[in-house]
């Protein structure tokens, strides 16, 4: 149970709060100079993916090339892709745009203007609407994202598990009681700001926070013990060979499937070598499976290459519930066959397409 504060507590934790947002908060960044809706929107999307300093320049670079909800609703998807390279989680940029068309189509250009219609546009769930009808409408409802729950976890030395679903509504219930009624965007975003300072995950510093008299676990010594958080099960191992097949100047390139992970990006052909390897009793050597791909690539591709495995630790990137170990397989032909699958396209346009992080590490990994 959380024992709440008394009247008089949380008006002066509204004072000392918004006091320090007002002289120490980053009024500076681009997303705060106005309450556009619009821009509310995409920062906040932007920042469930990465950090404010790497989302700066994200962010104006959208700004730039998408200024209005209906410019985004009629870009071409590729445009929308390439605006989002590199940040990763590519279904929330595609989810942006349809609720762009939303607005313009069903909302006809409006945006609704509080939490709960807020969250009938695609990809705007409880966090993202509060910060919106906050930030932008002045609604009194509190923005529960990892900074939130880190802080009130803190300061009431909650117990409960913060990965469990239900405790959203116990913390959502406590910020709407704490949350300043005549400044709630500027709460929220306070909160959000001592949780990336003061009272962040790792490295915090409650001696010198300016919330400290009301940081219970700070006053007992306990901050490392909140908030409470059972862990996840660990990603699922997928090994996957990448082949890199050249012509001259051109490579094999493709496009992955319209479903599932990196949908629609481009990368080298991609085989899971978990699909050779599903007998664990056989030790595969490194000539085995190239010559396994070799024969994979002429099935599926119809080209016959010798393949050769590069001298390169396998490269990985991880996603929500994958983690990806990619080996590079290198191959050369005297001119470029007829492909049945996938195009010869040469490096220098390759860099035209939406690539997916595990590609751009590929590359890199070449260089
Ligand atoms: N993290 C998530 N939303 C934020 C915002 N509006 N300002 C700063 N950090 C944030």
């Amino acid at each position: 149970m959380i024992e709440m504060w008394d009247d008089e507590k949380i008006h002066d934790f509204r004072q000392t709060l918004l006091s320090w947002y007002d002289e120490a908060g980053r009024n500076d960044l681009p997303w705060r100079q106005d309450h556009n809706p619009y821009r509310v929107w995409v920062s906040e999307i932007m920042l469930q993916q990465t950090q404010v300093n790497t989302v700066i320049p994200y962010f104006e670079r959208f700004m730039d090339m998408f200024p209005t909800v209906a410019d985004l609703a009629a870009a071409p998807e590729a445009d929308i892709l390439k605006a989002w390279e590199g940040l990763g989680y590519y279904s929330r940029v595609r989810n942006m745009q349809k609720a762009a068309q939303q607005i313009v189509n069903d909302y006809a250009g409006q945006w609704p203007t509080t939490m709960r219609t807020l969250q009938k546009l695609k990809g705007v769930g409880p966090y993202t609407a509060a910060a919106i009808a906050s930030i932008a409408f002045n609604e009194p409802v509190a923005a529960i994202d990892g900074n939130a729950f880190r802080v009130f976890a803190r300061l009431f030395e909650i117990d409960s598990d913060i990965a469990a679903p239900a405790t959203r509504k116990e913390f959502f219930d406590l910020g709407n009681q704490l949350i300043d009624p005549e400044r709630p965007g500027d709460f929220n975003q306070a909160i959000m700001d001592l949780g990336s300072s003061y009272m962040r995950a790792k490295n915090s510093d409650p001696a010198h926070s300016p919330v400290k008299a009301f940081d219970a676990a700070y006053q007992d010594g306990v901050t490392d013990l909140y908030p409470v958080k059972s862990k996840a099960k660990p990603a699922q191992k997928m090994a996957y060979a990448a082949i890199y097949l050249k012509s001259g100047q051109q490579v094999v390139w493709e496009q992955r499937p319209q479903d599932g992970l990196l949908a629609n990006f481009w990368t080298f052909p991609l085989f899971k070598i978990d699909d050779f390897m599903n007998d664990p009793d056989i030790e595969w050597t490194d000539a085995e499976l190239e010559r396994a791909l070799e024969k994979r690539l002429f099935q599926d591709y119809g080209v016959k290459a010798h393949l050769e495995k590069m001298p390169l630790k396998p490269i990985t990137h991880v996603y929500t519930h994958q983690k990806w170990a990619v080996t590079v397989f290198a191959g050369e032909m005297d001119a470029p066959q007829p492909l049945r699958k996938g195009i010869w396209r040469t490096m220098q346009d390759t860099v035209k397409d939406p690539q997916p992080k595990i590609q751009e590490k590929i590359w890199r990994a070449l260089d």
